[in-house]
Parts: C-alpha cells; structure tokens; sequence
C-alpha cells in the first residue's frame, strides 16, 4: 500500500530530525484518549511551520484552527518568550483539552487561545488594532479558506507569511468532478490567491502519515 510507505517515511523522518522533547507525545495522546480526530499536521508538517516561524523571527502568528493545540505548540515553540499565537477554535471541547496540552508544554504564556466561529472573531481582532502578525496558518473548515486568507493579508506585516493547510485534498482540487466543500473551497482559495497582487504564493503537494493532501504558502509584498 502507497499509503504504508508514505507513513512509514514520516515515521523515518520524524525519528532521524524530531526530538523526543519536541514531538509532543503527551499531546497526541491525549488528542487520542480524548477521540479528538487526527487532522492534526504531521510531526514532519508541524516542524515545518515551526521553521517557517523561526526563519522569519515570527513573534506574533495568527492561526485559525485549534484542535488539540499540536500545530499551536510547534508555533508558539517558534515565537520565543514575548511572542504570541493568537489561535481560534469554534468546538470548546477542542479549545480545552488545547488548553491542558498547552499548559502541560509550558507555552500557555504564550498563546492567546479564543472560543468562537473564525469569522466571528476575526472582525473583534482588526478592531483590536492588536498590531500585524508576521505568520498566519489557516486550518479550520475548509469552505471558509478564501474569506479566512483575505483576514489573514489584511491583519499581516509586508514580508509575513501565510499558509493554508489541505488545499490539494487527494486531487480534488484539481478535479472538476468533485464539488464538496473542501474542494470548491481549495479552489476559490487558489483562486483569490491567484488575483491578489499584494502576495507572492505557492502550493506544495504533501504525501505522509495524513495522506496526500498540500500547503499553499503566500508571501505578503
Ligand atoms: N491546526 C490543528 C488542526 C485543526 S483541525 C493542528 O494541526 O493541530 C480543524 C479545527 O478547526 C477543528 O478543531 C475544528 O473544530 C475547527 N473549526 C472548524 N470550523 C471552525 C470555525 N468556523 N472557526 C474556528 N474553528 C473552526
Ligand atoms: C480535515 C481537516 C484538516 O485540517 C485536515 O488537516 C484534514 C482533514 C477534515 O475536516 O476532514
Ligand atoms: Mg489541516
């Protein structure tokens, strides 16, 4: 199985490049006990957002899509003492048990972790003027991809970056014949994207622990 392999090739990499003080074990247990789904980002996936963050000396990161705090933790591990992830969840259920990861891996200082609809608090933090973020990771429910990434250019500092998970869905986005929310919503995001002057963007096709699935990644001018 394809599949297989693809995970036992994060498995390898994870193990080669990951620390056991970095990956989060305690984590994605409880994100197991608890029967939260496992759409986290792969450990290879979250280190990569982690050196993203760092490369551009992020210290204020706007992410969209809680879960159980596993890309959260890697990000706020990036801002450093003083920086800050702002993260927003709709499902409290979610936002506590991200709420206890986070504490048990000493960062709760560090993220600002709301409860709300995504669209809903959005308006609250550019009212907020809480100043411009220099990294966005948008990862909550896919139609709402193209809206969450115009917030993210408006509320983000020239030279910030955003990156929008699950854009490539098996192929789906490329598919005519799939019209599902997640595909029409990869495509209306690629689609802003691609009419936006104000950005520079890619996308990278992912296979892995998660499937075959892809990043879309936006510079902003
Ligand atoms: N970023 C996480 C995974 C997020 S999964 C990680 O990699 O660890 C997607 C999350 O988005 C789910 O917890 C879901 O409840 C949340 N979500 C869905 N719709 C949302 C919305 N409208 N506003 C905020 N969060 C939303
Ligand atoms: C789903 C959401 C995700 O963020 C992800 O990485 C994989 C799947 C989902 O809603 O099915
Ligand atoms: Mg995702």
């Amino acid at each position: 199985m394809v599949e297989e392999n693809w995970r036992r090739v994060d498995d390898y990499i994870a193990s080669a490049l990951i620390s056991k003080e970095e990956a989060q074990e305690a984590t994605l247990a409880a994100n197991a006990r608890e029967n939260l789904p496992a759409i986290d980002v792969s450990p290879p996936q979250g280190k990569l957002l982690h050196l993203l963050a760092c490369a551009i000396g992020a210290k204020r990161i706007l992410e969209i899509g809680t879960l159980g705090g596993y890309s959260t933790i890697w990000l706020a591990r990036a801002v450093g003492d003083g920086g800050k992830v702002v993260t927003f969840e709709v499902d409290p259920r979610h936002a506590e048990i991200a709420r206890a990861n986070i504490a048990h891996e000493g960062v709760s200082a560090r993220v600002d972790l709301r409860i709300g609809a995504a669209l809903d608090l959005l308006p609250q933090l550019e009212a907020e003027r809480a100043g411009s973020f220099d990294l966005a990771f948008i990862d909550a429910d896919k139609p709402n991809n193209a809206a969450y990434f115009a917030y993210a250019l408006k509320l983000s500092r020239p030279g910030a970056l955003i990156v929008v998970d699950n854009v490539v869905r098996e192929g789906a986005v490329a598919d005519p014949a799939k019209t599902d929310g997640g595909a029409l919503g990869a495509r209306a995001l690629f689609e802003a994207v691609a009419a936006e002057k104000r950005v520079e963007a890619t996308a990278v096709q992912t296979v892995g622990a998660k499937g075959w699935d892809g990043f879309l990644i936006a510079r902003v001018k």
